[in-house]
């Protein structure tokens, strides 16, 4: 029998390096520290190595698919599968910069939303019978949907919404940004709050499907949100530690086997949130 294995994205530092501790410490299998530069990984790594923490490491850039398939079929030959994945990297531009809005949204959705979607296209397959899938989102998320349309709220809250008509939407946000277009459009002012929309409702998207795909395989998927910590991201200012931001992530990571709930859910301080 392979081992059991855990991946992280992103995690050469931030809440996804707090995540890799914490797995390597309660986690019964290998731990893969995984980022899009190697040497910043191999630093991360030889950090956590000093704490006498023993995490493996795969090189892996959510918005290149050709990173992304080479850790499928790595995952594929060693371990025949995944155990836990952790889609934590994400962006945000900083509130002063001067960035383009428009720039702004396709950047931050490149990487957020369809960054995601890609490792979840080529990962989610691969993810072993009781399997814990775990979406860093944010409560931006929320805060974002408050803010778009009725209409569109109506569909972001759909139960049958499909990936298709999410990619759908989220091309049309960027769109509307590029032609200035966004506010009478019905959509909100914060490109990472719309991207991290994305992130929410994909969750909801493959809860769905694994339930309906592979019923007997007691699969669960959430997203969350880790709280307001302090990150490159979040900044000094942030109340809470990157560990504190670990731990919802990690709760949902460790689900323990034959758990049926969460599934699907938007889950803050480890409590499922209204959506
Ligand atoms: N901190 C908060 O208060 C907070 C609140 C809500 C949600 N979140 C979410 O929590 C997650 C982690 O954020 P953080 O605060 O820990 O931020 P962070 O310190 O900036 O870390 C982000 C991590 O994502 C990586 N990353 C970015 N783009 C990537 C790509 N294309 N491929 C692979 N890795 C990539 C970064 O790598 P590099 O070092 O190479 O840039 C870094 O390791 C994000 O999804 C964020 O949106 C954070």
């Amino acid at each position: 029998m392979p081992n059991r294995v855990a991946v992280v994205t992103g995690s050469n530092k931030g809440i996804g390096l707090e995540v890799v501790k914490a797995l390597c410490r309660r986690f019964d299998g290998d731990v893969y520290l995984t980022s899009r530069d190697v040497e910043r990984g191999q630093q991360a790594l030889h950090k956590l190595q000093q704490e006498q923490l023993k995490p493996l490491y795969h090189q892996l850039d959510i918005t290149d698919r050709e990173s992304i398939g080479k850790l499928r079929t790595f995952m594929t030959q060693k371990y025949g599968g995944i155990d836990v994945l952790i889609n934590n990297a994400g962006i945000a531009f900083k509130m002063a910069d001067t960035t383009p809005f428009k720039t702004q949204a396709e950047v931050t959705i490149a990487t957020n939303f369809y960054g995601t979607k890609d490792v979840s296209t080529e990962l989610l397959p691969i993810i072993k019978p009781q399997g814990r899938v775990v979406n860093v989102s944010s409560v931006a998320s929320s805060m974002a949907l408050q803010k778009c349309s009725q209409e569109l709220q109506k569909k972001f809250r759909s139960s049958t919404i499909t990936e298709e008509e999410l990619v759908e939407l989220m091309k049309k946000f960027v769109e509307d940004a590029k032609q200035g277009v966004h506010s009478e459009q019905g959509w909100p002012s914060s490109a990472y709050g719309v991207s991290k929309i994305g992130v929410t409702v994909l969750s909801r998207i493959h809860a769905r499907k694994l339930t309906k795909e592979r019923p007997g395989d007691g699969i669960l998927l959430n997203a969350c949100c880790p709280g307001w910590v302090k990150t490159d991201m979040a900044g000094p200012n942030a109340p809470g530690t990157a560990e504190e931001g670990a731990v919802t992530p990690v709760y949902l990571a460790l689900l323990p086997a034959g758990a049926e709930a969460p599934h699907g859910e938007f889950v803050s301080n480890k409590t499922v949130q209204e959506w």
